[in-house]
Formats: C-alpha cells, structure tokens, sequence
C-alpha cells in the first residue's frame, strides 16, 4: 500500500497530471465527495485529502508514505525529519512583506501579522529588524487595514488580492513551489516503488517546464 497527502483545491488540480505521468488517477473527485481517503485506479494506491498545513506532519509521522507540500509551509514546519526529492515546479508564487500603499518604509521596530511565524520571525532577525510577529489563521491583508499591524509576510502570485486591498509587495523573502516529500522510513521500506513514482514524475515536470 502507497498513501500519497495532497491538499485539495490550487495543489490538488495542479498535481493531478504530475500524478497521472506516474499512473496514478484518482477515482473520486474531492471537490464533489466528502471521502477523505481517496481510492485511485491502482488498487495499492490511495490519496489522503488533508489541509495544506497538515501535510507535513502526516508524511513526518508515516501516516502517509509520501505528500505535496508548498516550500511555505515545509519551511514554516521545519522538513529535517523528511525527504524532499522534488521541486514539482507547481503553485509558485512568493512571500513577501506587504503594506498599505500608504504607509511608510518598514522601519527597524514593527508589528507583522502573518501565518508563517517562525519563518517571518526568522526573516526579520536576518534583517536587523525587531518585529513582533502575531499569529493569524485567516485573510492576513485585513490586519494593515484595521490597524493590527504594520505590515504582513503573506504570498503573493498576480498581486490582486494586495491590490484590491490597498496594499503593496515590499520586500521579496523567497520563491514558493509545491515539492513532493517522503517519509525516511518509506523510503527505505518501499524503496522501488517510492523511486520509481519520484523518476516519473520528475520525468512530467521536466516536460511541463
Ligand atoms: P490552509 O487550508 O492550511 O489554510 P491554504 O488555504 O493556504 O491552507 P491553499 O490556498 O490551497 O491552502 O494553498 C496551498 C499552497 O499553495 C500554499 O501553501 C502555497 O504553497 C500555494 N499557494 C497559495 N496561494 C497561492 C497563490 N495565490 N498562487 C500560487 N500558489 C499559491
Ligand atoms: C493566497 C494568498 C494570498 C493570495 C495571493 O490566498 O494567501 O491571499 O493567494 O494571490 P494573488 O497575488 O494572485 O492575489 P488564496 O487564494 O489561497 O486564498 P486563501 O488563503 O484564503 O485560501
């Protein structure tokens, strides 16, 4: 058996044709059906649907032998204890700061909201800056509006959301692609098959790009 978590929605749709080129087709369609393990038309492969967040910890734990995860979110839950054989060249975009159109530089004391704690922590240490970082769960582009903070550390793809926001990009901290990872000890265990899948589907990216 091969349980592969995947997040649906951006990285599932996105996956689908990376994991086709490796011969697995789910059967089910998230979008449509509730089931969160999902049965593929290989009998031994199934797909466990789980938040994008959470699919780290389900490879890490062996809950799942591999997964897709966004480079943000491995960074932000720390992947040492993963293998990470492949860039999937899916769901790019960036983190970056943001601030309101308005306001002025990011200055060397500021508040930032964001999800991405550790790593906006990490990222204004870097800089010399002393930022208190609050942890958000939802739309972090409110927090600069309502006076919650001074700036975010949030993705940005085409900019609309910061626009239609009244916000702006400020400062680039790193380009984000979904990755495909692997549990150490199904790596060892379930070595061809897991190897096979990671040859195929390096195949696919390499044709897709
Ligand atoms: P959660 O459900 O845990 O809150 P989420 O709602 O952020 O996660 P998605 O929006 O599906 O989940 O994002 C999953 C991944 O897709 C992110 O971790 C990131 O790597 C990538 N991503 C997010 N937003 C974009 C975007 N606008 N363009 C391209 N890729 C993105
Ligand atoms: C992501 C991200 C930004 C937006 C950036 O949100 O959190 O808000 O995309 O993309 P843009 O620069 O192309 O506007 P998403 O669409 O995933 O919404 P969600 O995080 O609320 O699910």
């Amino acid at each position: 058996m091969l349980t592969i978590a995947v997040s649906k929605g951006r990285i599932f749709e996105e996956a689908l044709p990376l994991l086709a080129s490796a011969g697995i087709i789910p059967i089910d369609d998230p979008k449509k059906c509730r089931k969160l393990i999902l049965d593929t038309n290989q009998e031994d492969v199934k797909l466990v649907i789980i938040r994008a967040t959470d699919v780290p910890t389900f490879v890490e734990y062996g809950a799942a032998d591999l997964g897709i995860a966004g480079k943000d979110v491995l960074i932000e839950h720390g992947s040492e204890n993963l293998y990470e054989p492949l860039d999937l060249k899916i769901s790019t975009c960036r983190l970056m700061t943001a601030a309101h159109v308005d306001a002025p530089p990011i200055g060397k004391r500021i508040r930032v909201a964001t999800k991405y704690v550790k790593t906006a922590q990490h990222y204004f240490a870097a800089q010399g800056i002393q930022a208190e970082i609050i942890k958000l769960y939802g739309s972090m582009e409110l927090a600069p509006l309502v006076g919650l903070a001074d700036c975010i550390v949030d993705l940005v793809d085409t900019g609309n959301t910061l626009k239609a926001n009244n916000l702006e990009p400020r400062d680039f901290i790193m380009s984000i692609s979904s990755r495909l990872i692997v549990n150490k000890a199904s790596m060892k265990k379930k070595h061809q098959v897991i190897q096979r899948l990671i040859n195929q589907m390096a195949e696919a990216v390499a044709r897709q790009n």
